[in-house]
């Protein structure tokens, strides 16, 4: 393969918390681990704004809103494998990442106009919130569902700590650097979480490997299959 495959992270909260500790973490354990000639970036919302859509259907042409969609759609696009890194926001996912994904979703399909393309990315979630059992397994189905939308791929790590992905808790605390001093404190929970995050990135990374090999290797298959150019052409 000529290019190095290319992993986004995004961290989903708008400070510089527990999320992105997290995040980091897994993207050094894909470049170390996975066994794969890898390139990462990550991604922060912090200081990032994405307005909801206001369902214009303009995004033929492309998105009305001159925020930080395109920046970050781009980079999206772009991606062999994306990591989000997530914080529960009342059981959910906060509305700042839900605003990205409602629009990301919208553009894909308004731009190319009848067979919509897939995206044909990996995608694993980590999530994590102050509570247990307070929103975790949610925030992953829904990402899976985002996965699945987009036509990707949905990953996760090796049980028994990721069964669907990486899902963690704070132990009570608002704390943004909680988890990395309960990752030095060597908390069991913590470390639990910390192993769900590095195999699940691992395991998108090595998946997308194997997805971008197969398709290097159906040439007639993806000539007459055009919606899944994307996993070659990276735009
Ligand atoms: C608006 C808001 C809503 C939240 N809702 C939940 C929730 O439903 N469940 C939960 O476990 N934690 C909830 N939390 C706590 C955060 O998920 C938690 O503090 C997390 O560690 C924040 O991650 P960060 O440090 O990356 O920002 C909420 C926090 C905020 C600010």
């Amino acid at each position: 393969m000529g290019e190095k495959l290319k992993l986004l992270g995004i961290s989903g909260s708008p400070r510089r918390g527990n999320s992105l500790f997290l995040l980091e973490r897994a993207l050094k354990a894909a470049r170390e681990d996975s066994g794969i000639d890898i390139e990462t970036e990550a991604y922060s919302l912090v200081g990032k704004k994405f307005e909801p859509c206001k369902g214009c259907t303009k995004c033929q042409i492309d998105c009305i809103y001159d925020d930080h969609f395109l920046e970050l759609r781009e980079k999206w696009y772009r991606a062999d494998s994306i990591i989000y890194s997530i914080p529960i926001y009342h059981m959910g996912i906060p509305g700042q990442l839900k605003c990205f994904i409602d629009r990301l979703g919208n553009n894909l399909w308004a731009t190319t106009g009848g067979r919509p393309r897939k995206g044909m990315k990996t995608i694993g979630t980590i999530v994590q919130g102050a509570h247990i059992s307070a929103g975790q397994e949610f925030c992953i189905s829904f990402m899976m569902n985002h996965a699945l939308v987009l036509g990707c791929l949905p990953v996760t790590g090796d049980p028994w700590e990721a069964y669907i992905g990486a899902g963690g808790w704070t132990l009570n605390s608002g704390d943004k650097d909680f988890l990395e001093k309960e990752v030095q404190r060597e908390g069991y929970d913590a470390e639990v979480l910390i192993n769900a995050t590095e195999s699940t990135a691992i395991r998108a990374v090595q998946i997308a490997y194997l997805l971008k090999q197969g398709a290097l290797h159906s040439k007639d298959f993806m000539d007459r299959n055009p919606e899944f150019h994307l996993l070659l052409d990276r735009e």
